[in-house]
């Protein structure tokens, strides 16, 4: 149903001059159900309307059907009633008829086409069809927002793939180094056992002539001279310190290498489960080393990590959180730059504070930076969920996420975690934040 008109229903109309009586006879008439009162018209134009309220008053007091019968309606009708155009919506005729309707509810409203009668609408039968519209429309709602709560959930799954893409390739990145010298020590290592191999097969050699009782003595002095000018040449004693040397490096390396492989797998489960008892220093050296690819040479970082309490969290969602607040001050730097990371204990609470010396947020976008979606950087460069992500994770830690910038100098986040509380769901129901943030600014 789109406008009023299909509401418009047939019924008799009076004129100013009926009677009382005769219009008294017709509404009280069974037949004249649902309608609470008649028009009234002047040729095809309304100009009142009676009501059958204002009928039975008359009827029920004494005398009033003698004294009144013979009057015409337009002593007794309500003049000025209320009128509806035909083509007027549902929605827009709604509010006309209940801002001036009374209660109860004692009159029907008229429907007007260019202002000429077009047929009474019933008041019932107009909230009825609100009623319709509000349960189509609720329908519609709750449609939209099982598709809005499947989309966020995609995009916060395609969020911690790009995290996950972002940590994998920092951790390549990182293995690379320890991987590279360790093939390079394992190359020298085969250049040295190829020298003390030609060593061995020299003094074996001397040793079976020497065992050896028929052996000719020219034979022996010979070997012995070889076997002198290899050991010369080849010096042992030099080479198995260089192998010494060598194979404590490539421990070092497989050790960093394991180091970085067991931080992947800390960061990659992200859907891991709570814990009670996470050392946040922890999480920051583990956040610093991943985002050693974004930091490179040119962002040096100072930490200044304070002594902290074990805290129930979710350490891979901190993780997260910590790993995108170091890359989007990175991301900040232009050339060379510092990124303060500080950690501290108090009141119940552990902060961790990024600061770096970026070029800061203007003070109009500020406000804006949390809001999912909202990225100043370049298409295909960021999503701007980061913040909506880190705040929402931070939110349902019972903790609070805070910036302060100063435009040209530099941004700081301060994330502030309570040390004990119950724990929250894992990242898999992380949806995207409500748009009230508590936020300090510079
Ligand atoms: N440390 C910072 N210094 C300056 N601007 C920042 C800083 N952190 C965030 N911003 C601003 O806030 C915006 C939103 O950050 P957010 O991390 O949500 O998204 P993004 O970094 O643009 O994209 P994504 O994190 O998805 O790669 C950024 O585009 C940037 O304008
Ligand atoms: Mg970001």
């Amino acid at each position: 149903m789109s406008t009023i008109a299909a509401l418009a229903r047939d019924c008799v109309a009076l004129s100013p001059e009926t009677s009382i009586a005769a219009a008294a006879e017709t509404l009280l008439d069974s037949a004249c159900e649902p309608f609470l009162s008649l028009p009234v018209l002047e040729g095809n134009r309304p100009v009142g309307v009676l009501t059958r309220h204002a009928v039975q008053q008359v009827y029920l007091s004494r005398f009033g059907r003698d004294l009144y019968g013979r009057r015409t309606v337009a002593d007794l009708m309500q003049r000025d009633p209320i009128c509806v155009e035909a083509d007027s919506t549902v929605e827009d005729a709604s509010p006309q008829v209940t801002a001036r309707i009374g209660f109860p509810i004692r009159e029907d409203f008229i429907i007007t086409r260019d202002g000429d009668y077009a047929g009474m609408g019933v008041v019932v039968d107009l909230l009825k069809a609100m009623d319709q519209r509000i349960a189509r429309r609720n329908q519609e709602l709750a449609g939209a927002l099982h598709r809005l709560k499947e989309s966020q959930a995609h995009l916060v799954q395609s969020e911690k793939m790009a995290s996950l893409g972002q940590m994998v390739a920092g951790v390549a990145h990182e293995l690379n180094t320890p991987l590279g010298y360790v093939r390079n020590n394992v190359e020298m290592l085969q250049g040295l056992v190829a020298g003390l191999r030609a060593v061995a097969d020299e003094t074996l050699d001397l040793v079976h002539l020497l065992g050896d009782a028929d052996a000719d003595p020219d034979h022996v002095a010979a070997q012995v001279m070889a076997t002198r000018q290899r050991l010369d040449r080849d010096a042992p004693q030099l080479l198995l310190e260089d192998l010494g040397q060598l194979l404590e490096d490539t421990i070092y390396g497989c050790t960093q290498i394991g180091e970085l492989v067991s931080s992947l797998k800390d960061f990659s489960r992200l859907d891991r489960a709570a814990s009670e008892d996470v050392d946040i220093n922890e999480c920051v050296a583990g956040a610093l080393l991943i985002a050693r690819n974004v930091l490179k040479e040119r962002v040096e970082v100072l930490r200044d990590l304070g002594d902290l309490p074990p805290i129930a969290c979710v350490p891979s969602q901190i993780n997260q959180v910590l790993l995108n607040l170091i890359t989007n001050g990175a991301q900040a730097i232009d050339g060379r730059g510092r990124i303060l990371v500080r950690t501290r204990h108090e009141g119940g609470h552990v902060s961790i504070t990024v600061q770096d010396t970026g070029k800061g947020i203007p003070r109009d976008v500020l406000p804006r930076i949390f809001d999912p979606f909202f990225t100043t950087k370049p298409v295909g460069q960021g999503t701007g969920l980061g913040l909506a992500i880190c705040y929402r994770i931070v939110q349902e830690h019972g903790g609070a996420l805070r910036v302060a910038s100063a435009p040209g100098r530099g941004t700081r986040f301060v994330v502030s975690l309570p040390v004990s509380r119950d724990l929250p769901a894992t990242a898999a129901n992380t949806a995207l934040p409500a748009p009230e943030h508590r936020r300090m600014h510079a």
